[in-house]
């Protein structure tokens, strides 16, 4: 497991990768340095093309909340700031309907440094109201992903698609948000939204943040609509332990993000390598 430090220097290089397309394998970083390098470098990257990222909080026991529905806040301090550095360097955050009623977020970046993403909605029947807190004008853009013609408030912008017994597409909702110039999308919750994504095999990367505490009973993190009978069959992603302090990351890469991203400059040992 590699523990992280995200120091200013770090932090700079990792604007820099995001917005100039900067290298982070070159220049003198410690090794705690060079992890934190290394789990946000390859969502910092631009040169890839687009990037879809899910990550999830959950307890010892899997659970995303209580059984009454307290889920604020199952990370623990470093496990949120991790969530807002991710925040800060993708174009936009993606969260299902079920997500933006129970737990109000606002999806801004408050954390760390950093731009506010677009903020995305998964609300296929129309849900969602008009005052919710994800809907507050942020200087993000809003977007509302919809299959249903409901007017939204000055300002937000709706994705209409159409839906196949209640589901949206996910490869559609992907191919809908590229369309409208944002290429770096991080899927933030609940489980159900995640897996979605995550069964029509369109995850690039699933970052599972487990924090120690046990909760006994409540909403499970990933639960998949077709699940696989034996363990030969179970999804095996490329796997990277990180150390957050308060909490630990699993972060996991599948398909061509388990090749191309994570080399030559990603992969582990944490060396320092000449571009
Ligand atoms: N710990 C964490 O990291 C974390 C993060 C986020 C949320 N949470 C917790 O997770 C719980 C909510 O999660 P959840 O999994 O139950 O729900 P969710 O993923 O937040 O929302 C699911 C809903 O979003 C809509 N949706 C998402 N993808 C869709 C698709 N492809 N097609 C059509 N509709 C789609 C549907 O809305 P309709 O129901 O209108 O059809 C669906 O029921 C809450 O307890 C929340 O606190 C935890």
């Amino acid at each position: 497991m590699h523990a992280i430090d995200v120091t200013p220097k770090v932090w700079d290089r990792l604007q820099s990768v995001r917005r100039d397309g900067a290298c982070f394998c070159c220049g003198q970083f410690t090794t705690a340095e060079r992890a934190a390098l290394q789990i946000y470098g390859p969502v910092a990257r631009r040169d890839l093309g687009p990037l879809t990222i899910a990550q999830i909080g959950q307890s010892l026991d899997g659970r995303v909340a209580t059984a009454s529905g307290d889920a604020r806040d199952v990370s623990g301090p470093e496990g949120l700031a991790h969530l807002h550095r991710l925040r800060a360097l993708v174009d936009g955050v993606i969260i299902g309907v079920k997500t933006a009623l129970h737990d109000n977020p606002r999806l801004t970046v408050r954390l760390c440094s950093g731009d506010n993403p677009a903020r995305i909605v998964i609300d296929p029947r129309g849900r969602l109201p008009d005052d919710a807190p994800v809907l507050k004008p942020c200087g993000a853009r809003r977007i509302i992903i919809q299959a249903v013609d409901r007017e939204r408030s000055a300002g937000v912008e709706v994705l209409r698609l159409t839906a196949a017994n209640g589901r949206l597409d996910p490869q559609q909702i992907l191919t809908g948000l590229h369309g409208m110039g944002l290429n770096s999308l991080l899927v933030e919750g609940g489980g159900l939204t995640i897996t979605g994504f995550l069964e029509a095999g369109l995850l690039d990367r699933l970052q599972v943040s487990i924090a120690p505490l046990i909760i006994g009973a409540g909403p499970q993190g990933l639960t998949t609509m077709t699940p696989v009978q034996t363990l030969s069959q179970a999804l095996r992603p490329e796997t990277r332990v990180f150390g957050l302090g308060s909490d630990i990351v699993f972060d996991c890469a599948f398909g061509d993000m388990a090749v191309s991203a994570n080399t030559p400059m990603h992969r582990p040992p944490l060396v320092s390598a000449a571009c």
